[in-house]
């Protein structure tokens, strides 16, 4: 153990909890047992496996109101969304559950012999999980990598480890070996940096900061380890003047104040064509000042505090001048993170809170011309992990679907994550893909087999 944090609940900045910390060398005993428990996993006949991860599903099934409580506790998470969000691990788990008997190889035909390949698990894979998502985060990476045949290590947000810790017990209730998934809270610098420098883990995912995701992409060269990165983004909402603009207005402050804007598919640059500019902003000042601000737990509540007292201070350093906020929406007095949802406008590109990652509940509202103005605007960035596109003329949509630089686009709505469809970045918001139907063999590795069967 290095020592204990303290969990606080950032909508009251009372501690919920105190939670020891894995040391360096726990972290490499942890992984030894994983490493220890792999051949028995991979092994398991693939049905038991699948039974295995369905008893999972439904172990956490039972306990989504308790998971979405200690979520709400310690991430400030409204309660509807910490529902959905335990809601969503056992949805990954049964997904995945699916998978062990159909990870199929290819037979591909070969002169003198017959050729298969084999889709093996890749060994003990460490997850390493931010505090804006912790439950589904982890379930993204622990759902298809132990479907595939590997053991798990999650390392949850020291912030966030509560609801992780609980899916590992649920997970042992379940029936699933104890070495085969096991939950590590720490800091990222001791529990992930062993992730990275320990040989016998082999896959790395990370989700967090573009700067920290470098870090564990050039740590894992070393031992060309696989490496999965989910990181940050900017991305734009993008308004057409022949869009359905109320619904575009209205649906614009879910689609970036969702999680207080800790999300990095917000759509923090709301791009509007010129000649519908003042008129979108007349129609999104009423839904930004009825986004419901408050208590989490209250089944009323749109949107929470920040995470920390330090990344209320973070946030607010990217606000510009008095001056560009057009307007602001509520937020509660006295304990907790609080910060309003805040509307920049109008704004320069240049200013930091345009061209960097706010990651809270700030939006800047710029104008553009013509579609390639758009497109040129949206790309104005090294991220590209989501965006959306509001237009009727479906040719359009299509064009600027196309020319946008990112990985999850979604037209005329600000659709969430799906577990069944592929989510990543382009660009520096990631390396490879989570979640839809072939994540499972991000988690394999493919071996070519030839039988010789000459006489
Ligand atoms: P990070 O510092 O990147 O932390 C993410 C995870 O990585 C945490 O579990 C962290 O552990 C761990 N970590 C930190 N340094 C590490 C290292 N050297 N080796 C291995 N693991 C390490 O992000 P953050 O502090 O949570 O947030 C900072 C900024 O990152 C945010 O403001 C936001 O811009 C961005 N962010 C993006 C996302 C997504 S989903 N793209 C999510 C969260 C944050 P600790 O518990 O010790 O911190």
């Amino acid at each position: 153990m290095t020592g204990t944090v303290e969990v606080i609940n950032p909508a009251t900045e009372r501690v919920v909890r105190e939670v020891s910390l894995a040391s360096a060398d726990e972290t490499d005993a942890a992984i030894d047992r994983a490493h220890a428990a792999s051949p028995a996993w991979r092994d398991m006949a693939p049905a038991d496996r699948a039974r295995l991860l369905r008893r999972f599903a439904d172990a956490v099934d039972r306990d989504i109101e308790h998971l979405a409580g200690l979520e709400v506790a310690n991430s400030g998470h409204t309660i509807g969304n910490a529902r959905g969000e335990a809601g969503n691990v056992r949805d990954v788990l049964e997904y995945y559950a699916a998978a062990p008997e159909r990870l199929t190889g290819k037979q591909i035909p070969v002169p003198s012999g017959v050729n298969i390949t084999f889709a093996e698990p890749v060994g003990v894979v460490g997850v390493i999980v931010p505090w804006n998502f912790p439950m589904p985060i982890a379930g993204w990476g622990f759902g298809p990598a132990l479907a595939a045949g590997n053991p798990v290590i999650v390392k949850p947000a020291e912030l966030t480890p509560l609801t992780a810790m609980r899916l590992a017990e649920l997970a042992r209730e379940a029936g699933i070996p104890d070495d085969v998934f096991q939950v590590l809270p720490g800091k990222g610098s001791v529990v992930g940096q062993r992730f990275v420098a320990n040989p016998k883990v082999r896959k790395v995912v990370f989700t967090g900061s573009t700067e920290v995701g470098k870090q564990i992409m050039a740590g894992c060269a070393d031992q060309v380890k696989r490496v999965t990165l989910e990181l940050g983004g900017n991305n734009a909402n993008i308004v057409f003047s022949d869009a359905d603009l109320e619904r575009a207005a209205t649906t614009a402050p879910y689609g970036v104040f969702d999680n207080a804007g800790q999300d990095c598919c917000a759509r923090s640059r709301i791009l509007v064509q010129r000649d519908i500019y003042h008129r979108f902003l007349e129609l999104l000042e009423p839904a930004v000042r009825g986004v419901v601000v408050g208590d989490p737990a209250d089944e009323r509540t749109e949107m929470g505090p920040l995470i920390s007292a330090a990344h209320r201070e973070q946030v607010r350093s990217y606000l510009p001048a008095e001056e560009a906020v057009a307007f602001r929406g509520s937020a509660p007095d006295g304990p907790g993170f609080w910060f309003p949802p805040t509307v920049l406008a109008p704004i320069e590109p240049t200013e930091r809170a345009v061209a960097e990652e706010v990651f809270g509940p700030v939006v800047a509202v710029l104008p553009f011309t013509d579609e390639d103005d758009a497109v040129r605007i949206a790309n104005d960035t090294d991220y590209g992990l989501s965006g959306s596109i509001w237009t009727r003329d479906v040719g359009r949509a299509m064009r600027v679907s196309r020319g946008v630089e990112a990985g999850n686009l979604s037209v005329n709505s600000h659709s969430a994550v799906r577990y069944w469809t592929p989510f990543g970045g382009f660009k520096q918001s990631g390396l490879g893909r989570e979640l839809g139907p072939d994540a499972v063999q991000a988690f394999t590795e493919t071996k070519n087999v030839f039988i010789a069967t000459e006489r």
